[in-house]
């Protein structure tokens, strides 16, 4: 009897464990490690490869990134994320990359010369965590979105983001806005100020990102739009059983909502309509 709870008490920490190590995962490397193909950087299977029986060289590497692959560009250093969840996606890579076999491509070099700026990119970016995502929503309008505290932050006209500062450096630089910020929000998740924001991950489906977080029991998708060259919408859709509230502390540019009342700063939305929403950031000016 006792062994039996013992063995649940395993599984389910294992399963917690899976859980945790593929978010920190998805937060955090994704942009750039793929499965079994190169892409910014090395497939986890190649990494798998140097590391088999060893996380904490994976972890070394992590803190401190080397420059390796003669065309590839400089991995940003994960040191923010600490040893110990270091050491959680390592196990990961590991794990999810057991009984693969690496075969290196023939010319593994000329791959990394394709690597533009992606549409996608966790980055470090000015006025954001150490966990923003930079998105290019056209060829000219693009956002910053901040994966710690899991809001929008600031959209700017112009061009992608300079990541060179980022790569050139150690680490310490933020990449940089190649053009003009047109709307800006303070920092802080704009539903909850006491609950624990977790970020999931995203998606893509036809050229656009889908966000996915949650905040207690409620779990959230954003699809971020631009809909003219000075005016972005969010895409909401929720599992809210109850009312939201929704408060951007604004603090460039304006704001509003397909849905629901503003009032002081704060817009509210009955559960109904909190289940699909648009929040809308535009310029002073339409
Ligand atoms: C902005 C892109 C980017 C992100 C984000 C990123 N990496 Fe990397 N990573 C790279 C690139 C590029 C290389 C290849 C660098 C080289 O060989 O010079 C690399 C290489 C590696 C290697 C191979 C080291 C070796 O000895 O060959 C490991 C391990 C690694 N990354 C782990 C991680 C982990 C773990 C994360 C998340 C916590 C992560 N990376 C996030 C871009 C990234």
């Amino acid at each position: 009897m006792l062994k039996k709870y013992i063995i649940l008490f395993l599984l389910f920490n294992q399963v917690i464990f899976a859980d945790e190590a593929k978010a920190l995962y998805t937060a955090n490397c994704m942009a750039c490690h793929a499965l079994d193909k190169q892409v910014v950087g090395p497939s986890l299977v190649e990494i798998a490869h140097y590391y088999k029986e060893n996380p904490a060289g994976i972890v070394r590497w992590s803190m401190n990134p080397g420059t390796k692959r003669k065309l590839a560009i400089r991995m940003p250093p994960m040191s923010h994320l600490g040893k110990d969840k270091l050491l959680t996606v390592a196990n990961y890579i590991l794990k999810v990359t057991k009984g693969m076999k690496y075969k290196p491509a023939k010319e593994p070099e000329d791959l990394y010369k394709k690597t533009a700026p992606a549409k996608l990119q966790r980055m470090f970016m000015p006025d954001a965590g150490p966990a923003a995502i930079a998105m290019s929503l056209n060829k000219n309008v693009h956002i910053c979105w901040d994966a710690g505290t899991c809001q929008f932050r600031y959209a700017w006209n112009g061009k992608f983001i300079d990541q060179w500062p980022v790569w050139r450096g150690n680490g310490n630089a933020l990449a940089k806005v190649q053009g003009e910020v047109f709307t800006k929000v303070g920092q802080g998740s704009p539903f909850s100020q006491t609950e624990e924001v977790n970020f999931k991950g995203y998606s893509e489906k036809s050229g656009k990102f889908t966000l996915k977080f949650s905040i207690g029991e409620v779990t959230f998708e954003v699809t971020p739009q631009a809909l003219s060259s000075q005016k972005i919408s969010l895409d909401f859709k929720t599992n809210a059983q109850k009312n939201l509230v929704y408060k951007p502390g604004i603090l460039q540019g304006q704001w509003s909502s397909s849905k629901g009342k503003i009032l002081d700063g704060a817009l509210r939305l009955s559960a109904e309509d909190a289940q699909s929403f648009s929040i809308i950031y535009s310029a002073e000016k339409n």
